[in-house]
């Protein structure tokens, strides 16, 4: 079964065609990590993926059946498809474990005890059991997105998208957050992760996709695309990350 099929995606802001109709198919346990210059439209295709945006046409299916025609199976869609953002996007007036308990409580209806151990799991997990009782504002920015992938777990999802997770912290920061991102890949999830790590996603990823012109512009193994693409604006982009090392 594909566990995610997008077909022929489209999405205008204004006049402005970002999206020019996608088309993708990931199976289980697939990795990819999805590489295009500033503005191509690697924010706005996450976020039509889980409804956040509205497509303009095109049809999101999970395990072969349409979802987001209706508004009513949008919350279900989105504890399915879980979100990691670049700004973290926790709630600062809530603890660490605040956070992971809240979807927790609010959307799978756990009772509170239950909530609170399974949220203490996932911070563990991630290395932040010592931080649950610690606020948002109080936390390193590695720390934050580490809660935020935490909170993101706990609610089960099929499919993780991370939007550029490393991208607003400090340099020394981005490792931890990488580490477990990586130790989820490890277990087999299956994950879109738009990043410009390029070193990262060569040795993580599946599958590596290339945004240009509101379509897929070449895709392939980490191998094909990030060594030997094909197209010359994948080699253009390439080109301004020269610090990429593989
Ligand atoms: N809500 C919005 N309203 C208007 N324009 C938007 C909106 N979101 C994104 N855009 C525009 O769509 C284009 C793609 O944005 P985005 O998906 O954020 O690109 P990326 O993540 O690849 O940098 C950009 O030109 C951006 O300005
Ligand atoms: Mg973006």
């Amino acid at each position: 079964m594909t566990l995610l099929r997008v077909v022929g995606l489209t999405k205008k802001f204004g006049p402005h065609a970002v999206l020019r109709g996608i088309d993708l198919d990931v199976q289980p346990g697939e990795r990819l990590a999805i590489l295009g210059a500033s503005g191509s439209g690697k924010s706005t295709l996450l976020r039509c993926l889980n409804f956040m945006e509205m497509p303009d046409s095109g049809t999101v299916m999970l395990d072969d059946k349409v979802v987001g025609r209706r508004e009513s199976e949008l919350v279900r869609v989105r504890q399915r498809i879980g979100m990691v953002f670049q700004q973290f996007n926790l709630f600062p007036h809530m603890t660490a474990i605040g956070n992971v308990m809240e979807g927790l409580r609010t959307v799978r209806r756990f009772p509170k005890a239950e909530a609170r151990a399974r949220a203490g799991k996932e911070l563990a997990r991630v290395g932040l059991a010592d931080k649950a009782e610690t606020y948002p504002a109080h936390l390193s920015g590695g720390q934050k997105q580490r809660v935020a992938i935490a909170r993101a777990l706990a609610m089960d999802p099929e499919l993780l998208l991370f939007d550029e997770p490393t991208s607003a912290l400090d340099p020394e920061l981005v490792g931890e957050v990488l580490n477990v991102i990586r130790a989820l890949a490890e277990e087999g999830r299956t994950m879109l992760l738009v990043t410009h790590e390029l070193g990262f996603a060569y040795h993580v990823a599946t599958r590596v996709i290339f945004l240009a012109d509101g379509t897929i512009h070449e895709q392939g193994t980490p191998d094909e695309v990030l060594k030997h693409p094909t197209k010359e604006r994948t080699r253009a982009f390439l080109a301004r990350h020269k610090e990429f090392s593989l």
